[in-house]
């Protein structure tokens, strides 16, 4: 999709939010969002400690970037992340940073640094700290402040379903489950590890722009999928970006 109209698409989508209640969900199923106090106080010490050390020469050390890394802060680079899943960023800094060493801190270390660069955009903290589980943290949605937390209209989802034939010629992921995904092009092995062991559900999507990813040589087939919701009353519709097999079947699941 033209970027223009995924920007148009997002303000519109922006203008037409809600405020929500504040939401203290503790069951791990629960969606929530990075306003919902997702690190704590003691964890950005530590941060901020193992930033200076690794990554503060690409990112400065009050993370505004340089020419040798881009800023940690700021419109710029919540741009990229925003109503997608505290996972998709926490695997890329546990996947790709820092860019010369991935290797130098560890998965604990990472997420520790990663609730100091979320205190510095302003999120708050709280009392339980943020921890390297990619499906706990998937279920943290980067949102605006003031944004329900759930799959609204143009969230970025993951979700497994069965891919069937649909009305109109269309496919659609039926029996499914969504939650909160990223705008990746790829379902990554530890996506799709994670997705193995989702129930299917009960929602259905119509898929938009499915011929690239063959739905007729899947068809019938229990599917791992990502992409961009389009959420009206009575029109769920995924803009699909990755889509992979994990069965060939769906029939025997529930
Ligand atoms: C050798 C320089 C270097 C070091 C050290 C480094 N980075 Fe980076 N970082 C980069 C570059 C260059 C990019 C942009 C390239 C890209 O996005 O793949 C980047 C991108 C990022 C991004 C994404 C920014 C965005 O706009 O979405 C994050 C987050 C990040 N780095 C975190 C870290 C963390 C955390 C560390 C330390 C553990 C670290 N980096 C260490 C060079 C570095």
């Amino acid at each position: 999709m033209p970027k223009t109209l995924l920007a148009c698409l997002a303000s519109a989508a922006l203008a037409a939010t809600m405020v929500a209640p504040a939401l203290h969900a503790q069951d791990s199923d629960a969606i929530v969002t990075i306003w919902d106090g997702v690190y704590t106080a003691a964890q950005t010490e530590r941060g901020q400690a193992i930033f200076d050390r690794s990554c503060s020469r690409c990112h400065n050390s009050n993370l505004s970037g340089s020419d040798r890394g881009p800023p940690l802060v700021g419109e710029e680079f919540l741009t990229s992340w925003i109503d997608g899943s505290l996972e998709a960023l926490f695997s890329f800094v546990r996947d790709s940073m820092p860019q010369d060493n991935v290797s130098l801190v560890n998965d604990a270390g990472k997420a520790d640094i990663l609730a100091y660069i979320l205190q510095n955009n302003g999120f708050p903290m709280g009392t339980t700290e943020l921890t390297p589980d990619t499906g706990r943290l998937e279920m943290v949605q980067i949102l605006r402040e003031g944004v329900a937390p759930g799959l609204l209209n143009l969230s970025f989802v993951q979700v497994v379903g069965c891919l069937e034939p649909g009305p109109g010629a269309r496919w659609v992921l039926a029996r499914s489950n969504a939650r909160p995904g990223s705008r990746g092009r790829v379902v990554t092995a530890d996506e799709l590890e994670r997705a193995r062991t989702r129930a299917l559900g009960t929602e259905t999507y119509t898929l938009v722009s499915a011929t690239p990813f063959e739905p007729a040589v899947r068809n019938g087939h229990k599917v791992a999928a990502k992409g961009l919701l389009y959420r009206q009353p009575g029109d769920e519709r995924l803009n699909l970006t990755a889509l992979e097999t994990l069965a060939d079947t769906c029939s025997t699941e529930r």
